[in-house]
């Protein structure tokens, strides 16, 4: 098998969006994903901005996460954003000064240990570590009770927003506008607010339990249990690998339903069977038998209506009545695809390390060759199409930077 190298041009490139999307505010150092698009800190962009950094500089990653985490709240949660210096982009009100009030994918204890793994600094793992066991602790409670499950409140909290994923959760038909999606979101966010985005108060509105959040809490609390053995906390580490078997027999027994694991819905747990690339995130922890994992790869992965497009991985499957990867002017408002078919660095990135993790070397080299004809073709952009590869939405836009990673 032949593999692909990196252009040392590219990671110019990459480093380039890095360095000129830092921003520096009253001492404390972060990266705004895009400037024109995105001007403000998120949550899971600076984990992958710190995980790209670790092929730069380590103090810049170790930077990135500690200004992620100053703004935790009181019972625990990391909010997705902050809003460092508030502009009039993405004004929204969140009930709270200066950051949002919810969560997205919980994956800074996989930064933190990619920090840790390079440079074996104690210290900084000490540093984070109280941090890391209240936002874990916390998220851990965003159960149903009856199960250990994590819940999202809002579609925005899986980091995908408008996903197909959330479309029976939100009551909305596989083919509508931005507006009529952003109506939808809206009105949630007002059940939101009068909840004041408390989980228990918002299972009558939106209470979905998302694989890839799921998927990602599974390999967060296994890695807060290797954290806690680094730093002697015999007990906290038992407690994580404990939460984390429960976690993973509850997404069995509710999720797993035909060799996949599908999106589950309110207390009664119906199962939202809609094809993204959601299906294949359970790989990268290790959810699936071989035989599952070989049969997902060659029934989807594989499968020329399913996600193997030209330009893969699109999020969406060719197949759903939901993929939609065109940008394109409807009525009034400019489309915007997103999360309903293009293809996006992070779930390539998520993918390919799942695909590694089972031995499919060829296949995960062919999704890394992919990726980087993209980023060389198109530059940093937000996402691609999967059948042209064409660049779309938000520029020198950071997270392409994954594609680094992908080794
Ligand atoms: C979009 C993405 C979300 C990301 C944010 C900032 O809303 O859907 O995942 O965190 O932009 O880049």
């Amino acid at each position: 098998m032949t593999v692909t190298t990196v252009k040392p041009e590219l990671r110019e490139i990459v480093h380039n969006i890095l360095v000129n999307n830092r921003r520096d505010f009253g001492g404390h150092q972060y990266t705004v994903p895009s400037p024109e698009s995105y001007p403000y800190q998120w949550f899971w962009d600076s984990c992958f901005h710190a995980i790209i950094l670790t092929h730069f500089e380590l103090d810049d990653a170790k930077k990135e996460l500690r200004s992620l985490v100053t703004k935790q709240f009181e019972n625990g949660l990391i909010p997705h954003i902050i809003y460092w210096e508030k502009n009039s982009i993405l004004d929204l009100d969140w009930g709270v000064d200066g950051t949002s009030t919810l969560i997205q994918p919980p994956i800074i204890a996989y930064a933190l240990y990619r920090i840790y793994e390079k440079d074996g600094d104690k210290k900084f793992l000490e540093e984070m570590y109280p941090s890391l066991v209240r936002y874990y602790r916390y998220l851990i409670t965003r159960n149903s009770r009856e199960n250990n499950l994590v819940n999202i409140i809002n579609p925005d909290e899986s980091g995908e927003d408008n996903s197909p994923r959330f479309d029976l959760p939100l009551a909305i038909a596989p083919k509508h506008s931005v507006e009529e999606h952003n109506m939808k979101r809206f009105s949630l966010f007002e059940e939101n607010k009068k909840c004041e985005f408390d989980s228990d108060c918002m299972q009558k509105h939106f209470w979905v339990k998302d694989v890839a959040i799921n998927t990602y809490m599974v390999e967060n609390l296994e890695i807060m249990a290797k954290i806690a053995e680094e730093l002697s906390r015999k007990e906290d580490a038992e407690f994580f690998r404990a939460k984390n078997e429960l976690l993973k027999s509850d997404m069995r027994s509710i999720m797993f339903e035909d060799g996949v694991y599908w999106n589950s819905l309110g207390v009664e747990f119906e199962k939202i069977k809609v094809k993204t690339w959601a299906i294949f995130a359970p790989l990268v922890a290790g959810l699936y038998t071989k035989e599952e994992a070989l049969l997902i790869v060659k029934k989807y992965l594989k499968d020329g209506k399913e996600f193997d497009s030209k330009y893969s991985l699109p999020t969406v499957s060719l197949s759903e009545e939901s993929y939609s990867p065109d940008e394109s002017n409807w009525g009034q408002a400019w489309e915007h695809p997103n999360w309903r078919g293009p293809v996006w660095m992070a779930s390539n990135w998520f993918v390919y390390r799942g695909l590694k993790k089972y031995g499919f070397d060829e296949e995960a080299e062919k999704l890394r060759k992919i990726s980087l004809n993209l980023i060389e073709k198109e530059g940093c952009r937000e996402y691609y199409h999967p059948e042209t590869g064409k660049g779309m939405g938000a520029q020198s836009f950071t997270w392409a930077g994954l594609v680094l990673d992908m080794e």
